[in-house]
């Protein structure tokens, strides 16, 4: 499998490029490097605080004659400052400009978690605005407007459970479409995806490979042995083995890379396939453990816990 499709047949290819904590000094070369060995599905966000380098990046692959536009996916997602019907396309607006594009292929709200405007990271209850003040299913009438005005193709939302899919599926003109959530083998999210899959909503995976972000965590899945075991057997590395099995399970995968080889490794995932067998066992070792919490967005007396963001 090399793309997931969507309701109108668009297909968008399984593996794509992440761009989250690539800085902008390094972004640029990932993506130009990125397209020139083969990737032409690229993961943005305006939070990433790097859109106008991977901008830079894919118009400078089109002039090089490397690709079209059109022959790439690319995919941003609205901050949480931007809740609110009025607010979201002002927003998409800056990111097709620090894009240099003038659609998006998926736009995609980014949390569940609004925040007042100005705020990136909050640090006091004051910082946020309970969804009860700006519901999701308001967000979700900007969201439908950019696919109106052609300023996107498809929209999702990302980090969203299933209660949350349900409240803006409840009243949605256009129905979500995707759900980028995080997913490897140690979060398997079968539960989710059942639903996603029983109304037509795609998964993306992000940190598919277990995210390097806390570098003292024991819980490493690239160092897990029954992965590296079914590496050693499959001729495969362990990211490879981490992204076939997401792939396998027909989720689209992001994994970060600002290394040439690693890039090259992490796409040459397509050239392989896990065995039924290797894939059981993989399914074995779902810990239900998120690297990405959501405890960031918990202060003290704040409206929001990473438990109601997870499972209310
Ligand atoms: P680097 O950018 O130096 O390659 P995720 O996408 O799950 O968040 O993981 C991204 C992290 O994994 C980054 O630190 C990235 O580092 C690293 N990484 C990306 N590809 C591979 C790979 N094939 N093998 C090992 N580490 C990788």
């Amino acid at each position: 499998m090399t793309s997931l499709k969507f309701r109108n047949n668009d297909e968008m290819p399984i593996l794509g490029l992440g761009t989250f904590r690539s800085e902008p000094n390094e972004v640029y070369n990932a993506v130009l490097l990125a397209i020139k060995i083969g990737y032409r599905h690229i993961d943005c966000a305006a939070a990433y605080g790097n859109e106008k380098e991977v901008g830079k990046a894919i118009a400078e692959a089109v002039k090089q004659g490397l690709v079209t536009r059109e022959d790439l996916w690319v995919t941003s997602k609205l901050w949480n400052a931007f809740h609110g019907e009025e607010n979201v396309i002002p927003a998409l607006n800056q990111t097709l400009k620090d894009l240099q594009l003038n659609y998006l292929d998926l736009y995609l709200i980014h949390w569940p978690v609004a925040l007042k405007k100005g705020t990136e990271m909050p640090e006091k209850a004051s910082d946020f605005i309970p969804l009860s003040e700006v519901p999701l299913t308001n967000t979700w009438k900007g969201m439908e407007a950019t696919l109106k005005q052609g300023l996107a193709r498809h929209i999702g939302v990302s980090n969203f459970n299933e209660n949350q899919l349900k409240e803006i599926m409840a009243t949605a003109v256009h129905q979500p479409e995707m759900n980028q959530v995080e997913m490897h083998p140690f979060l398997q999210q079968e539960e989710l995806k059942a639903f996603c899959v029983q109304n037509d909503i795609l998964l993306t995976a992000y940190a598919p490979l277990g995210s390097l972000v806390d570098e003292n965590t024991t819980l490493r899945l690239l160092e897990n042995d029954r992965i590296k075991s079914i590496a050693n057997a499959r001729n495969m590395s362990p990211a490879q083995v981490a992204l076939a099995y997401t792939i396998q399970r027909g989720v689209a995968v992001i994994p970060k890379s600002i290394n040439e080889a690693r890039l090259l490794q992490n796409l040459e995932t397509l050239n392989h396939t896990l065995t039924e067998e290797d894939m059981a066992l993989l399914k074995d070792l779902d810990k239900g453990h998120r690297f990405i919490d959501g405890k960031f967005w918990e202060v003290e007396n704040g409206p929001y816990t990473a438990d109601s963001i997870w499972n209310n």
